[in-house]
This record gives C-alpha cells, sequence and structure tokens, in this order.
C-alpha cells in the first residue's frame, strides 16, 4: 500500500506487537455471512466467540456451521481426528457484545446491512474491546469511514469484505476507510489470506472507500444500459429471452436478465437505487424494472424474474438475439468502470482489478481485452451514451487515452 501514509503511533507499535499473535476473534451476527466467517476461523485454529441479539439466531448459525464443517469431514478434509462437531464445539457463544470482545484481537461485524445497527456495534466494541483490537465490517455497500466515524479509533477499523459463500468464495476486499491506517489493513490482510478456501484466496486492498469497491463496483453500470434496454423491451414487444441472448458470448454460464433473476431483484432494485444517490441519477431504476419488482417478481427465489423458476432453471435460447445491445458494449462499460477506478485511486492497477473478479466472479476481467480493444470501445460507449442519453457511460480519459495501460 505505497501510497498511503502511516499513521505511525505508539499505539499503533503495540498494537503490531501484541498482533503477532492474533488469536481471538469475535464474529458478530450469526447469519449467512457471520456464520461463514466464524467457520473458516475455527478451521483455522482461532479461538472464536460468535454473537447474536438472540440465542435462536446463534443455534442456527452453528446449525449451519456444523452442516457446512460436516460436509468437509465425510470428505475427509479436516484432519486426522478431527470431527465437524468437535470444532463447533470449541466456539463461544453469547448475546453479551460488551463482554464478548474484551480479549478480542480482531472483530469482524456482520450485522444487517443498517447504518444505525453498525454504528451501535462499532460504538460498544470500540468502548469494550482491548487498544490493540481492530474493527472490521463486512458491509457490503455502506462507506467505511461512515460506519466506523462512531468510535474514538477509526484507524483501528477497516472494512473486510466476504463473498457468499465464505468457506468456497476465495476473494476478500480489505477496505480502507479515510483514517484506516496501513497497519490495520496489513494485520487484516494477514488474517483472511489465510482462512481455508477451495482455491487459495485473493485478498486485494481497496485504497479508498468509494461505493461498490471493486467487484460489486464493476458490474454496476451495466444495469445503467440494461435499465433502458428493459424499457425498450417493454414498449417494443421484445421477449426478454431474445435481450438476454444479446447479452451473451460463447461460452458465458448465464445472460444478464438470467443471472439476475438468480441474484434476486429485489436486492438489486436496492443497490441501484443507493448508486443512483452516491455515483450517478443515471442509475435510477427504470420503469419495467420497478415493475418487475413492484409485482414480486424477484427471481429465482419468487418463483418468477424476468423468466419462469417454478420447474427449475429455465431453458433459454440463445441464438435468437433482439440485436439491440451485445455482450461486447457490456464488456466496454466494465472496462470503463475499471479505468474509473484507477481514477479515483480505489486500485493502482488493472491487474488487481481483473484478478478480483476472476476471484469473485469466476470469470475473466476485461481489462486485459481493453489494452487491445480501447479505441473501439470508447467508440462504442460515445454512441451508446448519445443514442439512450446516459452521460454516466461516456468513455473517462483514463480508458479513451488509452493511459490505463501504462497502470498493469
Ligand atoms: N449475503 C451476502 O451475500 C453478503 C455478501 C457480502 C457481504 N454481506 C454483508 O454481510 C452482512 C451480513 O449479511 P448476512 O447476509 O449474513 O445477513 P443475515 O440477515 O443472514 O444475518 C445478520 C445477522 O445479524 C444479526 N444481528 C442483527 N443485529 C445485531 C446486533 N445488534 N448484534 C448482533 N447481531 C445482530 C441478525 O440477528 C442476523 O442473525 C451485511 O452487512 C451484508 O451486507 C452479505
Amino acid at each position: 500500500m505505497p501510497q498511503t501514509k502511516s499513521l505511525y503511533t505508539q499505539e499503533l507499535s503495540d498494537m503490531r506487537e501484541k498482533m503477532s499473535t492474533v488469536k481471538n476473534i469475535v464474529v458478530i451476527g450469526a447469519g449467512l455471512m457471520g456464520a461463514g466467517i466464524a467457520q473458516v476461523s475455527i478451521q483455522s485454529g482461532y479461538s472464536v466467540t460468535l454473537v447474536d441479539i438472540k440465542q435462536e439466531y446463534i443455534d442456527k448459525g452453528i446449525k449451519s456451521i456444523l452442516k457446512g464443517l460436516g460436509r468437509l469431514e465425510q470428505k475427509g478434509k479436516l484432519g486426522e481426528g478431527v470431527t465437524a462437531q468437535s470444532l463447533v464445539d470449541k466456539i463461544r457463544q453469547t448475546t453479551e457484545l460488551a463482554d464478548a470482545v474484551k480479549d478480542a484481537d480482531i472483530v469482524i461485524e456482520a450485522v444487517i446491512e443498517n447504518l444505525k445497527i453498525k454504528q451501535s456495534v462499532f460504538k460498544t466494541c470500540d468502548e469494550n474491546a482491548p487498544s490493540h483490537c481492530i474493527l472490521a465490517t463486512n458491509t457490503s455497500s455502506m462507506s467505511i469511514t461512515n460506519i466506523t466515524e462512531v468510535t474514538k479509533h477509526p484507524e483501528r477499523c477497516v472494512g473486510v469484505h466476504f463473498f457468499n459463500p465464505v468457506p468456497l468464495m476465495s476473494l476478500v476486499e480489505v477496505i480502507k476507510g479515510d483514517k484506516t491506517s496501513e497497519e490495520t489493513m496489513n494485520i487484516a490482510k494477514e488474517w483472511v489470506a489465510n482462512l481455508p478456501c477451495r482455491v487459495p484466496r485473493y485478498v486485494p486492498f481497496v485504497l479508498k472507500d468509494r461505493p461498490g469497491f471493486i467487484a460489486n463496483r464493476m458490474i454496476a453500470p451495466g444495469f445503467v444500459l440494461m435499465n433502458w434496454a428493459f424499457d425498450e423491451a417493454a414498449s417494443k414487444g421484445i421477449s426478454y429471452e431474445a435481450l438476454n441472448a444479446d447479452t451473451m458470448k460463447p461460452g458465458s454460464p448465464m445472460g444478464f436478465l438470467e443471472l439476475g433473476d438468480y441474484v434476486g431483484h429485489d436486492t438489486y432494485l436496492h443497490i441501484n437505487e443507493y448508486y443512483a444517490k452516491t455515483l450517478s441519477p443515471d442509475f435510477t431504476p427504470g420503469l419495467a424494472y420497478k415493475k418487475l419488482v413492484a409485482d414480486g417478481k424477484y427471481g429465482r427465489k419468487s418463483g418468477q424474474g424476468f423468466f419462469d423458476w417454478t420447474q427449475g432453471r429455465p431453458k433459454l435460447n440463445a441464438d435468437v438475439k433482439a440485436g439491440i445491445l451485445s455482450a461486447e458494449l457490456l464488456d466496454a462499460i466494465e472496462a470503463n468502470e475499471g479505468c474509473r477506478l484507477l481514477e479515483e485511486g480505489v486500485v493502482e492497477h488493472w491487474e488487481v482489478i481483473d484478478n478480483t473478479m476472476k476471484a469473485g466472479f469466476n470469470r475473466p476481467g476485461v481489462m486485459q481485452d481493453a489494452v487491445e480493444h480501447y479505441e473501439k470501445w470508447s467508440q462504442m460507449l460515445e454512441d451508446i451514451a448519445a443514442k439512450i442519453g446516459k452521460e454516466y457511460l461516456k468513455p473517462c480519459e483514463m480508458l479513451s487515452s488509452g493511459k490505463f495501460r501504462d497502470l498493469k
């Protein structure tokens, strides 16, 4: 992290000394993410405390950890004489947050995505954890700086963004809040880099606290184009199947619309409203998309989205295309966002972006291809921005000039 100045104080130097042996991890929130983080931490031999507001929520988390570890035990992956139950029995469980963090070396907050609740958790931790303890948040969309501004030690606070499911997804983004120290970033990285996963962990530093961090930010502006396309399809009677086919290239596992159905449109609508406030009004969801969600067509989880999921994954024809957009245009939009990340100083090298996309979405990033195609892609972006009236899609200077090529 060369460009960030170390906030090196006596306290931080003490912290470094004590952290040479990180032992106690406290995970707050025993839901989907908290349970996954507790699982990989106990597997690694840390002492783990799991905290939630009610014992029944902790019980649910413990049950899911037992299931996850049970699968590994069956495959003989827990090691000689180690059972899922023996690992789970080591997890300390409590609903008393202040007491739980008293001996913590690292606290990771994975409570619901609500700023007030997260801030109250951070305040309690700040008041009760030892002075060397690092306070991390697993927020997927909020500003690390905002969450941690309630603490007296923002230099010890950091974003540590795991992906779901934690034991299987290798990507963990370590995010610098405005006041996070270099020391804190390094210790957080050391902790997560060796947590077990089916493939080696990839842990990029996110050097600026900007919406979406790296992976989610890269896929965000595809929605600026697609929101226009959803309305276009609805008004011109173009089928969603044909529009989905437009977004696919040979070897694509899923088109844009099917992937949206898979993840859930309620989630995406909420995220796009957030980007409309934080990045550009061009992210404001269009009429067709708002109607889809208002009609309860969330996708796979509700049985119906753009497509019908009641009989399992829909069988979609990828050969009949609508011809109003292309997978290459979506690549150009993604490359443009990668260049914005470089301009904003979120990352210093485009290779980090491609590696992040590979680890987070299991597909190659587009920056490598942009090296060859940036001139053509810049023209495509100029054309589409003018056609649909979305300024955000215009190529940024870093892309159109090709300067990003110097920042491999
Ligand atoms: N689900 C994902 O795919 C995903 C991916 C990356 C990051 N995240 C982020 O991780 C965090 C947790 O998400 P999740 O999907 O695990 O949510 P979840 O709803 O499954 O779990 C949240 C848990 O937090 C508990 N909780 C609420 N208030 C609490 C408090 N004051 N103290 C202790 N526990 C409290 C809840 O009882 C619940 O068990 C969110 O910030 C989310 O944005 C989620």
